[in-house]
């Protein structure tokens, strides 16, 4: 049976797209109809496509920690209930809108949209649907989107970081941690310390290609990456978990050293102490590679198919750590939340 959506405040997408009188059979779509409540799996009947929009089956979507902050109502963008989260993900073209030019039926996609991808089928602008080339998975694209493009810009783009420098990263065996690692050591050919907070997600970390890593369960992160590298410090940092963590990743820096904000997993947000940044020439900057989308598109764009090309290369390759069916969204979300993760986790409504 179809979810029938009434009586509720809607976004207006979501009534464009249920109202609608599309062909096509029911499909499966997690929905968050309460916020921090359990999602729930329902059957959804399908829309039409618009004139510049593709219908993809969906084959992988990832699960980011923002989808679960999303569901909480604790991320920067609030949806309306009810809604289906989803990101990011990798499928084959469906159906086609009759103004899209840039991929046909059959084609294999990877399409970056801020609801919707945790379902069967996922109606997305051509503009973000991107091709998948030959020698990369359906799963190792869902894995690209996000993390990817979020290690390329705040390594490249943000921090500027130069073959031969020291980049620490915390959260390391994380989706992003593991593609920082990744594109610091075969892109830009960096040299990398990971900081992770089991010796389990340590050896995944230098398996990956890390040189050193740092339990930061077991003492100073300061202390250990002294030891590590001496008094001068790393060049670059990114940190994904925020509070002390981020603390002792910036007073870890070298002179004229780049810090990155790009999470906080921990849960706090730290002050910057202003004195640090002038003593050693210190630059601290923030990454959000969503905001490239409305703000700087063909940075986004750019990046994206750079994370492609590599994986087609075999220059990256992004590690999925669990997949999940779409059924088990629940138990996706708890395993991230409980730090289990490693690598990327996905869903497969397949
Ligand atoms: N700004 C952006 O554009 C952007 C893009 C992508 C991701 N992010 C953010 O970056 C962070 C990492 O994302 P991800 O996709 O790499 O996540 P992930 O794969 O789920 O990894 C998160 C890691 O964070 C660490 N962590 C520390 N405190 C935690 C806590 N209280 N609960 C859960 N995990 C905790 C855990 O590693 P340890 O056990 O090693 O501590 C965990 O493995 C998130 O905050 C996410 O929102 C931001």
């Amino acid at each position: 049976m179809a979810a029938v959506l009434r009586g509720r405040c809607l976004p207006r997408a979501w009534l464009c797209r249920k109202a609608g009188q599309g062909g096509g059979r029911d499909y499966r779509a997690a929905l968050c109809t309460e916020l921090k409540q359990p999602l729930t799996i329902e059957e959804v009947a399908p829309s039409p496509v618009g004139p510049r929009e593709v219908r993809v089956d969906v084959h992988f979507c990832g699960v980011n920690f923002a989808d679960i902050l999303v569901c909480r109502g604790q991320y920067q963008e609030r949806p309306h209930l009810p809604f289906t989260p989803g990101m990011e993900f990798s499928g084959t073209v469906l159906e086609t809108g009759t103004d899209v030019s840039t991929v046909k039926e059959g084609d294999r996609v990877v399409g970056v949209s801020f609801f919707n991808g945790m379902a069967e089928e996922c109606i997305i602008d051509q503009k973000m649907l991107w091709q998948i080339p030959e020698k990369v998975s359906l799963q190792e694209a869902a894995a690209l989107p996000i993390s990817y493009t979020t290690a390329i810009l705040a390594l490249e783009h943000r921090a500027r970081t130069q073959p031969g420098e020291t980049v620490l990263v915390t959260a390391a065996a994380g989706a992003t941690g593991l593609a920082v690692i990744d594109v610091a050591t075969n892109i830009l050919q960096a040299k990398v310390i990971a900081v992770a907070g089991s010796d389990e997600k340590c050896k995944l970390a230098m398996e990956r290609g890390a040189q050193f890593c740092v339990n930061y369960n077991q003492g100073s992160l300061k202390e250990a990456v002294r030891k590590l590298v001496g008094s001068g410090g790393v060049n670059v940092a990114i940190d994904m978990v925020g509070g002390d963590v981020f603390l002792e990743a910036l007073r870890s820096l070298a002179w004229e050293g780049r810090i990155v904000v790009v999470g906080f997993t921990g849960g706090n947000i730290a002050s910057v102490p202003a004195n640090l940044l002038l003593l050693k020439n210190i630059s601290a900057m923030g990454i959000a590679s969503g905001q490239y989308r409305d703000k700087n598109f063909p940075v986004l764009s750019k990046t994206l198919s750079s994370a492609l090309q590599y994986c087609q290369q075999g220059c990256v390759q992004p590690h999925v750590g669990t997949v999940f069916k779409l059924e088990e969204v629940n138990d996706a979300f708890l395993h991230v939340m409980q730090h289990k993760s490693m690598g990327k986790v996905l869903l497969s409504p397949k």
